[in-house]
């Protein structure tokens, strides 16, 4: 019989990481959800087979030992989910503009570069794995006023592809979820107003926000078997918006 699958995944103490740790349990994994705040991972107490670890991502250390509980745990370490992501607006001429721009590329890149770093010679080890970067349509396009998180997630997408190539001959995919807007805290608690989400809305192909759930499948679908032959893609789930050239809604001009 194959051994249970581990899975870890990071910034698991909500929106897409919950609802994805609570989907890779469900189809059979272990699971250690990982996140910076040991009180947003409180829910895990009330789901067996999840393990909940904190950890920074952007320090070395903590990859280091959070990869170290899943071998110390379970023998091995199969699915990763770089998921862990931070969003703040960044404006060129702010004072704190350049230590914005650290601290998201700390998370948001250098995160990335650490948990394949760590992840993936164990999983390699173990006979091959897979990993999911969690970017963002920001990564393919630039949104306004937020020219660190664009650049982060850039990075996150190219670091991925690099990885895919580098650990491909050693039995690890790694793939990218490319996320268009998602209700989760990142896009609201006040950080983004009513109005601007309403216009999000309206330009969305698909006329709303996606659920963490459906990010959460096709993070699934990138780690699972069923992709055996994906790695180095770019899964966008965004409701269409990176299909569109520009022009979206149709203006009345256009639809006469
Ligand atoms: N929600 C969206 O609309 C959207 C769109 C595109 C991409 N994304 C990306 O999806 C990922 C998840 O976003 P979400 O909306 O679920 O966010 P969220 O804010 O709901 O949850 C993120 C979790 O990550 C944790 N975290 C933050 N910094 C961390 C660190 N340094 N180390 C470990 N954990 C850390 C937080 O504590 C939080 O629990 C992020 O990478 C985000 O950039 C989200």
């Amino acid at each position: 019989m194959d051994p249970t699958p581990v899975a870890l995944v990071t910034g698991a103490g909500a929106g897409i990481g919950e609802a994805t740790a609570r989907l890779l349990r469900e189809r059979g994994h272990v699971v250690l959800a990982v996140d910076i705040s040991p009180e947003a991972l409180s829910w895990v107490d009330s789901v067996d087979g999840i393990q909940a670890v904190a950890a920074d991502v952007s320090s070395e250390a903590d990859n280091a030992a959070m990869v170290r509980t899943a071998v110390d745990s379970y023998g091995r370490l199969d699915v990763a989910v770089l998921n862990a992501g931070i969003a703040r607006r960044t404006h060129w001429e702010a004072e704190d503009a350049v230590e914005a721009y650290d601290r998201i590329m700390a998370v948001n890149a250098r995160g990335v570069v650490l948990g394949v770093r760590h992840a993936a010679p164990v999983m390699a080890e173990g006979g091959g794995g897979s990993i999911v970067v969690v970017a963002s349509t920001s990564g393919v396009r630039a949104d306004p006023e937020r020219f660190a998180y664009n650049a982060s997630k850039a990075a996150a997408i190219n670091l991925a592809r690099a990885a895919a190539l580098d650990w491909a001959a050693r039995g690890v995919r790694v793939n990218v979820l490319a996320p268009g807007p998602t209700s989760t805290a990142i896009l609201q608690g006040g950080k983004v107003s009513p109005e601007h989400l309403a216009e999000l809305t309206r330009n969305i192909p698909l006329q709303r926000m996606a659920r963490p759930e459906e990010q959460a499948e096709a993070i699934c679908f990138l780690a699972s078997p069923a992709a055996s032959f994906v790695t180095g893609a770019v899964l966008m789930c965004d409701g269409g918006i990176t299909a569109n050239a520009g022009i979206f809604p149709p203006p009345p001009l256009l639809t006469a």
